[in-house]
């Protein structure tokens, strides 16, 4: 479960971009494809790369530090779909991007 944390303004937020939060004190990424906002965890795991600095690229993220890249949706690796980086979900209330950090 978890509560719903407000993470930021969706207005800040706009298509084809990304971003690095604190939400409750958990680093997160926030991107915006096409409208739709997800969230996944801020830190790559294969060096801890800040993901929210990366390049967006369709439902792809690519990390600044070594290009590894992730699918926004599932948080797989898009070159080794076994690996994995955290997700969580998002809502939108009005101009507020909600996320629900896992308890
Ligand atoms: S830290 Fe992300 S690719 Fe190396």
């Amino acid at each position: 479960m978890g509560d719903w944390v407000r993470a930021a303004s969706a207005a800040e937020l706009p298509p084809g971009r990304c971003a690095e939060v604190s939400v409750g004190g958990t680093p997160v990424a926030l991107y915006n494809v096409d409208g739709t906002i997800y969230a996944t965890s801020n830190t790559c795991i294969h060096r801890g790369g800040p993901l929210g600095q990366g390049l967006l690229e369709g439902h792809a993220v690519m990390c600044p530090w070594h290009a590894w890249t992730w699918d926004v949706r599932s948080g797989e690796n898009t070159a080794n779909p076994g690996l994995r980086i955290a997700t969580f979900e998002v809502k939108i209330e009005g101009d507020d991007v909600l996320v629900r950090i896992p308890a």
